[in-house]
């Protein structure tokens, strides 16, 4: 991949000679050229900043020596096709600078970057530049850099590592935090036991068990949390709008066991009376005890109500789902519950969907187990998709549903 950078500072970007990126450099998968925009300028003092028209404050970089270098940089390409860069302009009214924005970029042969500094480029730079390439403003945040310079030197670096022969373990490019939507989980070398002058730091102990499907669901209910925890803007779509929107969604903790005790209780004690002793109704059997424990063998979501201030307030629903112990490509659900007077708006529905799309991707097949005499739920499930499937050993009183993933 060809990379131009234009800059009024070059030798900023001289860190793109360093680590994988440099070592990408002097393999030949990258070929970066950075430009000295004052090599563009037309006077003696080499200027590149004006004041701006209709007054405010600050300078405006000039048009003419933007020009000239996009040119210089377009007519430097490959004479025999008529190929140009794809431009990226670096600054904080651009589109977001994502995972995927950087995988899309990383497949494109050239790109070029122009470096703004001061208040900003001269608007018809941008439609100089469009009329001869495909121009692209891009923001790595929403705060304010002093120049492009610095966001020039991640993007690359993001951009640089995507391409093939630059990170020698593929491996690692797809576990790694963004790239299906999911933060990274969290890692741990040796000493498994540390002495941190005098606090003892533990390696969790299934990362020593050698059960590798253990490690892989603790590791993905891991994500999860600090998904949760940390960005909870990425969590499926299903969390963040519709009937969850002003509600606050997060993988329970032990905390929250003796409210999610007191929620199934309520949500199960009509079949528990119409069970009327014939068979156990594993909700109102559990006590906190159990709870606690479901809560290390499933990623249990706990949905509160927001109080005035934003701060989540009295527990509303719940739902749980697991890999199934035996079975990595099933999907488990349970435990679907909402308080009585939220019932009706399609908060059951949205958690449903939302604990199906925390599967991770080698699932194929979502099950859950309901009431036999709970044809309210029957019926809910039946309209999300789910069909009766006739297990051997589903409990009495019970019926199993499952449903293809989609
Ligand atoms: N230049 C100034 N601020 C910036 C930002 N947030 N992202 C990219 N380029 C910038």
């Amino acid at each position: 991949m060809r990379i131009d950078v234009v800059s009024i500072f070059p030798e900023y970007l001289a860190a793109l000679d360093l680590s994988l990126i440099g070592r990408a450099r002097r393999d030949g998968i990258l070929d970066v050229r950075v430009h000295d925009l004052r090599e563009f300028a037309h006077d003696r003092h080499r200027t590149v900043d004006d004041s701006p028209f209709g007054g405010g404050a600050g300078m405006v970089m000039k048009p003419e020596p933007w020009a000239g270098a996009l040119d210089a940089v377009v007519a430097s390409g490959p004479a025999a096709d008529a190929a140009v860069p794809h431009l990226v302009v670096p600054g904080p009214g651009g589109v977001p600078f994502s995972q995927a924005l950087a995988r899309s970029l990383a497949g494109e042969p050239w790109l070029a970057f122009a470096c703004g500094r001061y208040e900003g480029i001269d608007e018809r730079v941008y439609e100089h530049a469009a009329a001869r390439m495909p121009v692209t403003v891009v923001s790595l945040g929403d705060y304010v850099l002093n120049g492009g310079e610095v966001a020039v030197l991640a993007m690359v670096e993001a951009i640089g590592r995507l391409l093939p022969g630059v990170i020698g373990n593929a491996q690692s490019l797809v576990e790694e935090s963004h790239e299906d939507g999911l933060l990274e989980y969290p890692v741990y070398t040796r000493p498994a036991s540390w002495d941190d002058a005098g606090t003892v730091r533990e390696v969790p102990a299934v990362l020593l068990s050698g059960d590798h499907g253990a490690i892989a669901a603790w590791r993905h209910r891991q994500r999860l949390e600090r998904t949760a925890q940390r960005r909870p803007d990425l969590l499926p779509v299903s969390a963040t709008t519709g009937a969850l929107a002003d509600l606050d969604v997060r993988p329970a903790t032990p905390a929250d066991a003796a409210e999610l005790l007191v929620l199934q209780r309520a949500c199960w004690v009509r079949e528990g009376l119409e069970a009327a002793g014939r068979w156990v109704v594993p909700p109102l059997a559990e006590e906190h005890d159990d709870v606690v424990r479901g809560l290390v063998e499933w990623t249990t979501l706990a949905v509160r109500a927001r109080a005035a201030d934003g701060a989540p307030g009295r527990l509303v629903a719940s739902v749980r789902a697991r890999r199934h112990p035996d079975d990595a490509t099933r999907w488990e659900v349970g435990r679907l519950m909402v308080a009585p007077d939220l019932q009706g708006r399609g908060l059951g529905r949205a958690l449903l969907a939302l604990a199906e799309s925390l599967a991770p991707a080698e699932v194929t097949g979502f099950r859950l187990t309901t009431g036999v005499l709970e044809e309210g739920n029957q019926r809910f499930y039946r309209r999300a998709g789910y069909r009766v499937v006739v297990g051997a050993g589903t409990p009495a009183g019970a019926v199993d549903l499952a449903k293809r993933r989609p």
